[in-house]
């Protein structure tokens, strides 16, 4: 019996030694001191021996266990290190490589100049408005009080969809929507595309922006038209900029203005990006015509109010001295990357 225990611990030891994996040395263990296991098995048949032989046999039997053991215990812990010196070896990361370069992308010049006109107004208590590109007729040119025969009307101007629907000519249309849809104190912008059956040259595109502005309530004046859009210029422009209000015709408006600020170029002189006048036309505004309150279900008597509308790939192109508005929409990024 001791002959015996001492070949299962030979073989075991060498066994042992050959492991290289943990769930080797593992079923090793089971192999040999599991419950079924060698030694045990060994241990079971002690009963047969003699008084004598017992103990002998027993302690060379605890010899053997402790050995094998430890040299599990021994291999597991070599083992153990070999993997985590893998695992390093394998998750190694080299921080002087060159990382991957990816490219960021930056706002459209047209985005920047929508974006900066929001931050303006929005300071100044205006929420920001949204309404269709597809519009109808009711909306772009009815309810704006256009009369029947307006040139803007017509089919050589306008893209119809059909009868009843076009592709909104002007951000107007929004003025509509909110009248319609909210009471009175109304303080909205209304950035957004227009379209026009324009032949594109330097200096139209059958595709626009345009943003719409709109105040409503009680006793709003033209004092406050002009307060709130002489702030605007001075933000967008600088601070030195003036406006000059000229009186025109729009039909949704009454009175109806041009505004003109003083070239930020040259402030006044008269340069390239003003041709000389000194002054550079910005936008349409004026009071809203009662006709068109009243089209929205608001009664002019009690309130009033004002409105403007500006072209947004026009101060664009002033602002970055762009002189080709095709230029703003081929996607160029050769030329996109320098605003
Ligand atoms: N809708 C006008 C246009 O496209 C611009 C405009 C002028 C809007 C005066 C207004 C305004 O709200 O009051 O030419």
């Amino acid at each position: 019996m001791k002959d015996q225990l001492i070949n299962i611990k030979d073989s075991a030891l060498a066994q042992i030694n050959e492991c290289v994996k943990m769930d080797e040395i593992e079923s090793l263990r089971v192999k040999y001191l599991g419950k079924k296991g060698e030694i045990t098995d060994i241990l079971k048949g002690m009963g047969k021996l003699s008084k004598d032989e017992r103990p002998v046999i027993g302690k060379v039997a605890n010899e053997v266990r402790s050995e094998i053991e430890e040299a599990i215990a021994s291999k597991k812990e070599g083992i153990k290190a070999i993997e985590k010196n893998a695992k390093l070896q394998e998750e190694v990361l080299d921080v002087t490589m060159p990382g991957k370069e990816f490219k960021v992308g930056k706002k459209h010049p047209i985005t920047q100049i929508i974006d900066e006109v929001k931050y303006i107004f929005t300071g100044m208590g205006f929420k920001v408005a949204q309404g269709p590109e597809i519009e109808t007729v009711f909306n772009n040119f009815d309810a704006l009080n256009a009369p029947k025969n307006h040139p803007s009307r017509d089919t050589s101007d306008t893209f119809y969809i059909d009868d009843n629907l076009l592709l909104r000519t002007q951000t107007s249309p929004v003025q509509i929507r909110t009248m319609k849809s909210t009471t009175p104190p109304i303080k909205i912008i209304a950035p957004g595309r227009c379209f026009r059956f324009d032949a594109p040259d330097a200096t139209h595109s059958p595709m626009f922006h345009q943003i719409e502005g709109l105040v409503i309530g009680e006793h709003v004046t033209m004092a406050e038209l002009k307060g709130a859009l002489n702030e605007f210029v001075r933000q967008l422009f600088g601070e030195s900029t003036k406006t000059k209000f000229r009186p025109h015709n729009f039909p949704f408006t009454e009175p109806s203005a041009e505004v003109d600020v003083t070239c930020f170029k040259c402030k006044g002189e008269g340069c390239s990006v003003c041709k000389g006048e000194g002054w550079i036309e910005i936008l349409g505004a004026g009071m809203v015509h009662p006709n068109v309150l009243r089209n929205c279900g608001i009664d002019p008597e009690k309130y009033s109010g004002f409105a403007f509308g500006m072209g947004v790939d026009r101060i664009a192109m002033l602002k970055y001295e762009i002189d080709d508005i095709r230029l703003l929409f081929e996607n160029d990024m050769r030329f996109l990357n320098q605003f």
